[in-house]
C-alpha cells in the first residue's frame, strides 16, 4: 500500500446510487476543497450545493435545449454531431443526489494593472491572463474537493463541458456574488459501480523534460 493510494482511487464517477450524502459529510468535504493553496491567499471560491432532484433535472433540461440551440448555427451536420452526440457527457449529474457548482470570484492577475498602464495590446494581456491565477485557485479547490469524496467512500465528476450553458444556469440557480461566476460542476454521490476505473495515462518520461 503506497501513501498515495488517497491519489490513485480518485476516478470520475458518472453513474450514483439513490444514497444521500448526509451534510456533515458534504461539509467536510468542501472544508477540505477550502484548503487548496490559493494566490495571495485570496479563496476566490464559493460552492452552491444543490439537494432538489427537481433543480438538478432543470439544470440538465437547461444544457440540452441549449447543446441542440448551438448545433442549430451551423449548416455542417458533422460538426453539429459531434457536438450533440457529447451532450451525455454534459449532464451526467443527473442522476447524483448533490451536484456542487464551482463559483470563482475576481483574482487580479499580478501585473495586470501596469500593463493596462502601460496601454498593453489585448494580445499581451490575454498572454498574461492565459495562465489565470483565479482559475488556477478554483482547480486546486475542485481537485481537493474531488481527492476528499473519492477518500470518503463518495465519486464525483469534474465538469466543464456545461460551460456553454452558464448565464442560463446561473440565471435558473439564482446565486449571485459580486464578480463571481460559474466555473465547474461536479455531482457528489456513492458510485454505482464498486470498480472505478480511469482511462490510461501518458508515461512519465513522455510528459516530463528534465534540464540539468
Ligand atoms: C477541467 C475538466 C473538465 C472536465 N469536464 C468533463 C465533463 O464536462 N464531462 C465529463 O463527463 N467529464 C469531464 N471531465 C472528466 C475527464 O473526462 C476525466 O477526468 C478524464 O477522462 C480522466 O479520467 P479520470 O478522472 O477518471 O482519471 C473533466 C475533467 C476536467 C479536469
Amino acid at each position: 500500500m503506497s501513501n498515495l493510494d488517497f491519489i490513485y482511487k480518485r476516478h470520475s464517477v458518472r453513474k450514483f446510487k439513490n444514497d444521500a450524502v448526509p451534510m456533515e459529510d458534504i461539509k467536510e468535504i468542501i472544508k477540505a476543497a477550502t484548503y487548496a493553496p490559493s494566490g495571495k491567499n485570496k479563496q476566490n471560491w464559493h460552492f452552491v450545493v444543490i439537494k432538489s432532484k427537481e433543480k438538478i433535472e432543470g439544470m440538465a433540461n437547461i444544457i440540452e435545449k441549449k447543446n441542440s440551440e448551438l448545433a442549430s448555427y451551423t449548416q455542417d451536420k458533422d460538426m453539429a454531431q459531434a457536438f450533440t452526440k457529447y451532450v451525455k457527457y454534459h449532464t451526467v449529474f443527473r442522476n447524483a443526489p448533490i451536484v456542487i457548482l464551482l463559483y470563482a470570484g475576481p483574482y487580479p492577475a499580478t501585473g495586470l494593472d501596469l500593463l493596462k498602464a502601460k496601454g498593453a495590446s489585448n494580445d499581451e494581456i490575454h498572454d498574461l491572463l492565459k495562465a489565470s491565477p483565479g482559475i488556477q485557485n478554483i482547480g486546486a479547490a475542485m481537485e481537493n474537493l474531488l481527492l476528499a469524496s473519492a477518500n470518503m467512500g463518495y465519486g464525483c465528476c469534474w465538469m466543464t463541458g456545461p460551460n456553454y450553458a452558464r448565464k442560463e444556469l446561473e440565471e435558473y440557480i439564482g446565486f449571485q456574488k459580486e464578480g463571481y461566476f460559474l466555473a465547474a460542476i461536479t455531482p457528489l454521490g456513492v458510485p454505482e459501480e464498486s470498480e472505478l476505473k480511469s482511462p490510461p495515462r501518458k508515461s512519465v518520461d513522455e510528459v516530463m523534460t528534465i534540464i540539468e
